[in-house]
């Protein structure tokens, strides 16, 4: 139920769009995405940080955009546009080489063998990620599992879409994300992969 003030202001997106270039390619600003945002806080320092740029933060969990929507309006943050989508649902909706930077953030990690299937990223998707990314932009992932930090560093070098990054530029250096924030209180590491597409 959408009753909430906020409510207006989040895009649900069901598969009835297939191309979202009105709301992507013609705003003519430059567009980093949030795949799986949670409550959001790596979208709003980001978009405090990079304000001549749009910010698309997608999550499934409507309660979660929500927090983030109620944030940035308190704090007078416009350009942080949040979507209620499934995350490959939401990649297949966008037109070819139209982000700049891509952010797959602390994704849920499936760790057991026989859930593997549900994690986000495959060599299906990530050739996905290299479609919707201009030349040259970003794909940054973190994950505080050692497994699936290896088995994504794997898939992304051997697709051969990608050139890996030596370091984080400074502006996201200085962001960690809620679950990272979270990890790190825990005293679990949060390692970050950046690759450029080809
Ligand atoms: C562990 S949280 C990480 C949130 C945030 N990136 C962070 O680092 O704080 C994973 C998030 O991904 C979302 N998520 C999981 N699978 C998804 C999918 N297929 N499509 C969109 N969001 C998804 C979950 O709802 C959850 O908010």
């Amino acid at each position: 139920m959408l009753d909430k003030p906020e409510d207006k202001y989040i895009s649900i997106l069901t598969g009835d769009y297939c191309r979202l270039d009105d709301r992507f390619t013609l705003t003519g600003k430059t567009i980093e995405l949030d795949l799986g945002c949670g409550k959001g806080s790596f979208s709003t320092r980001l978009a405090e940080r990079c304000p001549e740029r749009l910010i698309f933060a997608a999550d499934v969990m409507i309660g979660r955009l929500r927090k983030l929507q109620k944030r940035n309006a308190r704090a007078g943050i416009a350009n942080v546009r949040p979507l209620r989508v499934e995350a490959a649902q939401l990649v297949a909706m966008i037109p070819d080489r139209t982000l700049t930077r891509l952010h797959i953030l602390c994704p849920d990690p499936w760790p057991k063998e026989r859930h593997r299937a549900h994690r986000l990223l495959s060599s299906e998707f990530v050739g996905q990620l290299h479609r919707v990314l201009k030349p040259g932009g970003h794909f940054h992932f973190s994950t505080d599992d050692p497994a699936y930090y290896e088995a994504v560093r794997r898939i992304v070098s051997g697709s051969g879409l990608f050139r890996k990054q030596s370091k984080l530029p400074a502006e996201l250096a200085a962001i960690s994300s809620d679950f990272e924030l979270r990890w790190n209180e825990q005293g679990k590491t949060v390692r970050h992969l950046l690759w450029a597409a080809r």
